[in-house]
């Protein structure tokens, strides 16, 4: 690319074989057109639903979007993706039969990809191998951050304040059925049953009574073998703060945003978090006192502070009657779509969507390869 000699190349990485594909293809299409390219060049490496990694041309990424009610997913038939480490670092290239073209260096891994093998610590670990810089957490904080039962217990013992719950293994409810059942009866209902490593609420439901219990166990291991319960929050306010690593200090917090159901009973679903319009009002930023304000942005930062994150993070909180908030999660990545919660409440925080995707690139290059 001649006109631009200084441009820094930026593979994205989106699909994959999580449940979360199309949001991430969604995500993919929305920073591809934001994306300033008099600054950057975007390389586009699609993982199929089925685990191929194929080359998708930026023009043809720039158009993935809700098309008829139709989620964008990463096309199968695509040149073959081939990532290599070359003499100079990581380098992707096209498979031609035997041979290999269009082999090009890369500066920046963006994998916008969410649940297991995106967000969870896995396409990390090869970006480490690849000798490449790479935007957001790395291996450890985004593997605990995936999951819910080891998220928990690292905040728990960071001093963070997090909600009861219980996890069930796949050998413990094997083995030992009522045991676990047991275990789950020490919380108070409604219980919220979830895959311990899922996303976008998929696989989660909300138990009112011990009678619901089982099937709704047996319904989230259709998603993961591994299954958290948690003590239901009834009657807290939804509030997510965006986080940034700040290079020079503490990290950036942005205005809390809060997630309005619009009936008491609902909880923030997959419908709800994708087809919005009737059951849920995203406010950005939320109501909230100063006060409060001051103590959740401080509670977000120490979050990830605490989970020894880097990049970003969103941090879901709940707010209980006194006013008082608690940690429900830590998305190391969050939906990036220009109008999903993270961008907006950097927006109305004052750093706008491409400015914040060219802060995230900056932050993956100024930071040293290897053990940090
Ligand atoms: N312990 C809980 N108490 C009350 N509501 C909950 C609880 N856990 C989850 N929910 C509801 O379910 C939604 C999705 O749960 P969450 O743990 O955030 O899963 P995901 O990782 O899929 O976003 C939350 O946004 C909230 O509305
Ligand atoms: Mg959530």
């Amino acid at each position: 690319m001649t006109e631009h000699p200084n441009r820094v190349r930026v593979a994205l990485f989106f699909g994959g074989v999580s449940s979360e594909h199309e949001i991430s293809c969604l995500t993919a299409g929305s920073a591809a057109r934001a994306i300033d390219p008099e600054r950057f060049e975007v390389v586009g490496i699609g993982i199929t639903g089925d685990g191929r990694w194929v080359r998708i041309p930026p023009a043809e990424l720039a158009g993935y979007e809700v098309v008829d009610g139709k989620l964008p997913r990463v096309a199968s038939d695509r040149p073959e993706a081939v990532l290599l480490r070359g003499p100079a670092g990581a380098e992707v290239a096209t498979r031609d039969g035997d041979r290999l073209c269009e082999i090009a260096g890369i500066d920046v891994a963006f994998a916008l990809l969410h649940g297991p093998w995106g967000e969870d610590g896995t396409i990390q670990g090869l970006f480490e191998m690849l000798g490449v810089r790479y935007v957001g957490a790395g291996v450890a904080a985004s593997a605990i951050g995936m999951d819910k039962d080891l998220m928990k217990r690292a905040m728990a013992g960071a001093g963070l304040p997090v909600g009861p719950w219980v996890a069930i293994t796949p050998a413990q409810w094997r083995d030992d059925r009522a045991g676990c059942l047991a275990r789950v009866a020490g919380l108070s209902f409604p219980v919220f049953v979830k895959p311990a490593r899922g996303g976008s609420s998929i696989g989660i439901v909300r138990v009112d009574d011990p009678d619901g219990l089982e099937a709704a166990i047996i319904e989230a291991q259709r998603f993961d073998p591994k299954v958290v319960v948690e003590q239901g929050f009834v009657g807290v306010r939804e509030i997510e703060l965006s986080v940034l690593e700040d290079l020079t200090g503490p990290p950036r917090v942005s205005l809390p945003g809060e997630i309005l159901m619009h009936t008491t009973d609902a909880f923030y679903d997959f419908d709800a978090k994708y087809l919005p319009e009737e059951q849920v009002t995203l406010r950005v930023p939320a109501d909230v006192t100063p006060e409060l304000r001051t103590a959740m942005q401080e509670l977000a930062g120490r979050t990830f502070a605490a989970m020894a994150v880097e990049g970003l993070a969103r941090v879901d909180l709940f707010v209980d009657a006194d006013g008082v908030p608690w940690v429900n999660e830590l998305n190391t990545m969050p939906g990036f779509t220009r109008t999903s919660m993270f961008p907006m409440m950097w927006a109305a925080s004052g750093l706008e969507y491409p400015d914040l995707i060219a802060t995230l690139v900056e932050l993956a290059l100024a930071r040293p390869l290897g053990l940090r």
